[in-house]
């Protein structure tokens, strides 16, 4: 199944290593970054989950929950929990869907055959508190996500919601942010501190407080 930005992300109900999850229960409220990965027991993903857990404040702060899949069945994921924390320093503290028969997988569209086998790649999903996909990212399975990023999109998603601005190229919290289009600039001025027009088009505003 291909999924949209602006999609209801679709529930499931999946055996996790919190026990049996309903994803939009469990998320009701919050924002959700739920993510895949290929293996249990592999380097690299053994840095990413590691790193989640690490993140967990971060998370909390942003009223995020995060949540990862792997098509490795639950003993598995029980197994390799500790590693994760080793590595991390911070015990596991969210979730990982067992889904060996690749329901939820398939779903999301996290098995890319091209990819080597059946196993899933590295999808990332940002859901907001209405259930609305908000952000897809996917990567090889060969390479580690950048979970800063995945952090900064979620500031910049919140902060797109709170008022009419759009971020610019490599934004992050606290810097300037741009005026939305259909915004006029008396009333951007009148809104936001130090309203700048480079173009009729580009006007940047200082960050409003949230
Ligand atoms: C890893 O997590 O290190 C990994 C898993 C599958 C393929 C390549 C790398």
């Amino acid at each position: 199944m291909s999924l949209h930005l602006g999609d209801i992300a679709p529930d499931f109900t999946a055996d996790t290593t919190d026990g049996e999850i309903s994803f939009h229960a469990w998320k009701k409220g919050s924002w959700a970054v739920f993510f895949s990965h290929p293996a249990d027991f592999t380097p690299v993903c053994t840095t990413e989950l590691g790193r989640t857990a690490a993140l967990e404040g971060e998370f909390e702060k942003r009223n995020t929950k995060a949540m990862a899949l792997s098509v490795d069945p639950i003993e598995d994921h029980h197994g390799w929990a500790p590693d994760i924390g080793e590595v991390a320093g911070t015990p596991l503290n969210f979730p990982i869907v067992a889904d060996p028969d690749r329901t939820v997988a398939e779903l999301y569209d996290m098995i890319h055959p091209g990819e080597g086998d059946t196993s899933t790649v590295r999808s990332v999903f940002v859901v907001d508190p209405e259930n609305i996909l908000r952000l897809t990212l996917t990567y090889p399975k060969s390479v580690g996500r950048n979970f800063d990023e995945i952090i900064r999109v979620i500031d910049a998603l919140q902060a797109t919601d709170r008022d009419p601005i759009s971020t610019p190229v490599d934004w992050q919290p606290g810097e300037r942010v741009i005026v939305s289009p259909a915004m006029s600039t008396e009333d951007a001025t009148a809104r936001f501190d130090n309203v700048v027009e480079i173009k009729p088009y580009l006007r940047y505003a200082d960050a409003p407080s949230s």
